[in-house]
């Protein structure tokens, strides 16, 4: 049996990953050893190898089957347009990806101006102002703090990431349009979904099951 290689991103999204595998009975614990300097971790009794990426470069891996299944964030999927299934939506790390500002830019919005948009994203900002809103815009790319764009002048917008909104409020700023729902979502290689479909498929079966399971259990609470 061949080992199935699985890439996860690195950060916020990781903890909440690994807890989840182990639900269902995949476990690395190794992987959770921060202190390490190891790149890629096996699960031999499992035939699975892990390793922690950047978050961009996930969707990297897995077209190029460099990894079989990767877990990664929406807005990466949209942002990084590589080809490769995406499978299941993990529910984790909700949020919006939104074009915000100051109150007063939503006229420039409103009326189609020629305005720029500071963001980190600057393939979903493109697609969104160009082909959805057919509105020509200058897309500033930034690499953090994206907040500040507006606030020191370079640009009257951003398209950027919102997650309970205190970022935006504690800066003045505001969501002016809402672009997409974003959560954690796992995606398959075209080949590996093919060539070792019985095992992914279990994968997904598995956490699918675990996450109703959750739903349900919520349900039962409220
Ligand atoms: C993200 C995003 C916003 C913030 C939103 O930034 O870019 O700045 O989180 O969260 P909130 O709505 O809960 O305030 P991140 O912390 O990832 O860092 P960055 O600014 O360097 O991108």
């Amino acid at each position: 049996m061949r080992y199935i290689t699985i890439a996860l991103a690195k950060g916020r999204l990781a903890h909440s990953t690994i807890e989840l595998l182990e639900k269902i009975g995949i476990s690395c614990e190794e992987i959770k050893d921060k202190s390490s300097r190891k790149l890629i971790f096996v699960n031999e009794e499992l035939k699975l190898k892990f390793f922690l990426a950047k978050a961009n470069d996930v969707p990297t891996y897995i077209e190029y089957g460099a990894a079989d299944i990767g877990i990664v964030g929406k807005d990466t999927i949209l942002e990084e347009g590589r080809k490769m299934y995406e499978v299941l939506d993990l529910g984790l790390g909700k949020c919006r990806m939104c074009v915000a500002g100051p109150a007063s830019a939503g006229e420039y919005l409103r009326h189609g101006e020629l305005i720029r948009v500071a963001t980190k994203y600057p393939n979903i900002a493109k697609d969104y102002f160009y082909n959805k809103k057919y509105q020509t815009v200058e897309i500033i790319k930034l690499n953090g703090s994206i907040e500040l764009a507006p606030i020191v002048g370079l640009s009257e917008v951003i398209v950027d990431i919102v997650e309970t909104g205190s970022t935006l409020r504690e800066n003045g700023l505001e969501v002016l349009e809402e672009i997409a729902d974003l959560s954690a979502r796992m995606v398959v290689n075209e080949v590996s979904m093919k060539m070792e479909h019985e095992r992914i498929n279990k994968i997904i079966a598995d956490l699918k099951q675990v996450l109703q399971d959750q739903r349900e259990q919520i349900d039962r609470k409220e």
